[in-house]
């Protein structure tokens, strides 16, 4: 039987609870399709840290390079200083395994509230992908005279060609691969002209190997807007790692959010990392209230990272006939407890 050796960093707040439903669901489809999760938990996160001042052992960095896949719940403490946990396991994670795509599908399935007017599955079904290892993320730049009236804080976005090449390749082969075959680039090529220029020629210049992708090109500003207004336009769009921070919680929110959107931190000749894109939401910890679907769907682009595709889209499936059944998406208001969504969907599989 194939067997996997995945990481599990269940993490903070709500992280714990919404990966067990995670496991239990992938753990079911390992038995129905003929393949063995073997899961090695970590305790990183922010009890650690108060409890040890350990954040990211170097020894930890090293092991887990040798998963195939790390399968992670949420990062982020009330106690412990924002920044702290957020770059030092997640951002560092990204960075060390050179995570460099970060691919967040933005997907509204049938039976789940959306905010937009008049819109429906058929107009929200696109995938954002995410620059993930550079830009204004690196920590270049620095404080002069902290503190005084005379503070200079400068944050620099650094773009490679690398970086950027290999994240609009990846991006030209997903949109090659699915049906409509569109690729947006999402810039502000009007203002941070340095940046962008260099993606906007990359972009240019490599649409040329791929004539069956139609091309088109939105500043970020209004990328925001039609993802409100015309979400049916977009089918891949690609941008870097701030701008795509920011529009993958709008598009989250389009198709029902937190509790549903998940993502991958995708090294394609490496070990990728999976998680809902959600954050620990304290509020809700050990209650029971948490929707862990957004944790499951990670699951379940996990698999299909790892190559089980039929058991991906056996999770899939059993997720769009759960999620019609629940009252809500939101916290609390799911009609069901955490775990009672994960036993359904489990069961459908
Ligand atoms: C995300 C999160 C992280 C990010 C934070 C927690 C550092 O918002 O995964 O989108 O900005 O990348
Ligand atoms: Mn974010």
């Amino acid at each position: 039987m194939k067997s996997y050796k995945i990481a599990l960093i269940p993490g903070d707040g709500i992280g714990p609870e919404v990966v067990k439903e995670g496991k239990k669901v992938l753990d079911t489809a390992g038995k129905k399709y003929d393949f063995r999760l073997d899961w090695h938990s970590y305790d990183l996160g922010g009890e650690r840290y108060l409890k040890t001042g350990e954040v990211m052992p170097d020894s930890v960095l090293e092991e887990l390079k040798g998963f195939q896949a790390i399968y992670l719940g949420a990062i982020g403490h009330p106690q412990v200083k924002p920044g702290i946990l957020e770059k030092g396991i997640l951002l560092k994670t990204r960075f060390v395994l050179d995570q460099y795509i970060n691919l967040r599908p933005i997907k509204l399935y049938p039976g789940v509230e959306c905010p937009l007017k008049d819109k429906g599955p058929e107009h929200i079904d696109y995938i954002v992908v995410r620059e993930n290892t550079e830009g204004l993320y690196t920590g270049g730049g620095g404080l002069l005279r902290e503190g005084t009236e005379n503070e200079v804080a400068i944050q620099e976005s650094v773009n490679t060609y690398l970086g950027v090449e290999r994240c609009l390749r990846y991006a030209f082969e997903l949109a090659s691969r699915r049906k409509r075959k569109k690729l947006t680039l999402c810039g502000k090529t009007n203002v941070l002209t340095y940046a962008f220029g260099l993606w906007e020629r990359v972009f240019r210049k490599m649409a040329a190997d791929y004539p069956e992708v139609e091309t088109d090109y939105t500043h970020v500003d209004a990328t925001c807007m039609w993802m409100v207004k015309s979400p049916e336009w977009f089918d891949v769009i690609v941008t870097d790692n701030m701008f795509g921070d920011i529009i993958t919680d709008l598009g989250a929110i389009t198709q029902g959010g937190l509790g549903i959107a998940a993502g991958g931190n995708i090294n394609p000749q490496g070990v990728s990392m999976f998680e809902p894109i959600g954050g620990s939401a304290p509020k809700y910890t050990g209650l029971g209230k948490a929707n862990p679907v957004a944790g499951i769907l990670a699951g379940q682009m996990m698999l299909a990272e790892l190559g089980e595709d039929t058991a991906a889209q056996a999770v899939e499936d059993a997720v769009m006939k759960i999620l019609p059944v629940m009252s809500s998406q939101s916290a609390g208001r799911m009609g069901m407890t955490t775990s009672q969504v994960g036993d359904r969907i489990a069961a459908e599989i």
